[in-house]
């Protein structure tokens, strides 16, 4: 049995892990992520790596970044949510671990692991959706994990779909991101209940609009507040309007949607499909795809990692 390493690296937390072959995590770690210190973040990745190297046996480690990671799988270019511009990260922990590293797309990495083990398993043409922070795209086109010709490919969370619309983290206005992502979300509950449309979100959150959070949002919904459900309806219905538009250009058989966000299942599949269906062209005269949830949580990206870097 042959063991790697994966580390997960978002804009909350760091989770890293000892996966064996058959996507198994032996041992699994997390901490709080230092979004706005890179170097913070290169000491706890290698703080973890070398943690689990005490107690296992792994000669690779994939780092799995949120950002724009070149094709050499080494230097992160540009992160829009991380502090990130072009730091050699392979090289730095490389140097501190001693350890063979690469550095891959967190949603990248995510998507290999979902199709490797989880909800890509049986396809061939997969894109994996990551709501969280942000909005990741990872795309495995006839089995094979898409990078681009600059490795930076699959920027889902980028496109634009507002001109003029919310500044992104990226500096441009109206990306996917700031309509899908699990910050929207958040975004969106905050501003209900500041407009006072949103009191029984509210009190879940103490009275205090800045404790509103995903989780909240997702619970309120579950127990049937009609506010947080409208809410998780419109996100849902981005995503899925955002799907019509990269089928036109992609056409996956599957969509799986993974992140924070998922957790609130069918709440957001159900609009997600809806929002789709509404503006796929070609409706009833093409196939459609199927759009589900991810199946490996928040290891995806760590799982997926840990195997990029043992092929
Ligand atoms: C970044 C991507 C990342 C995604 C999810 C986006 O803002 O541009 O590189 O995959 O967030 O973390
Ligand atoms: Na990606
Ligand atoms: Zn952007």
């Amino acid at each position: 049995m042959s063991l790697a390493c994966g580390v997960d690296v978002g804009g909350t937390k760091i989770l890293a892990g000892v996966v064996d072959d058959e996507g198994t995590i032996v041992e699994e770690a997390r901490v709080e992520s230092p979004a706005t210190d890179v170097d913070a973040i290169t000491t706890a990745v290698a703080g973890l790596v070398d943690d689990l190297a005490k107690r296992h046996d792994f000669a690779h480690v994939g780092v799995g970044a949120a950002g724009y990671i070149d094709k050499a799988r080494s230097t992160v270019l540009f992160a829009p949510n991380i502090a990130w511009r072009d730091v050699d990260l392979r090289a730095h922990l490389e140097d501190r671990t001693g350890k063979a590293v690469v550095i891959e797309n967190d949603a990248n990495a995510a998507a290999w692991g979902e199709f490797t083990y989880g909800a890509g398993a049986d396809i061939d043409d997969f894109l994996l959706i990551t709501v969280g922070t942000g909005v990741g795209g990872g795309l495995v086109l006839d089995g094979a994990l898409y990078r681009g010709a600059f490795g930076i490919g699959a920027e889902i969370g980028h496109m634009r779909v507002v001109p003029g619309g919310i500044l992104c983290g990226c500096g441009n206005l109206g990306c996917f991101e700031m309509y899908a992502s699990g910050n929207a979300l958040v975004r969106m509950a905050r501003e209900a209940a500041e407009a006072g449309r949103a009191d029984d979100l509210l009190k879940r959150a103490g009275g205090s609009v800045e404790s509103i959070n995903g989780p909240l949002v997702t619970a309120a919904a579950r127990e049937g507040d009609s506010v947080a459900i409208a809410l998780l309806g419109e996100l849902g219905r981005w995503l899925g309007e955002g799907i019509a538009s990269l089928t036109a250009v992609l056409d996956p058989a599957t969509v799986a949607i993974g992140g924070g966000v998922s957790e609130a299942d069918e709440l957001l599949l159900e609009p997600a499909r809806e929002g789709f269906l509404s503006q796929l062209t070609g409706r009833g005269h093409r196939p459609e795809l199927v759009i589900r949830k991810a199946t490996l949580g928040d290891r995806a990206g760590l799982i997926g990692a840990a195997d990029l870097a043992r092929r």
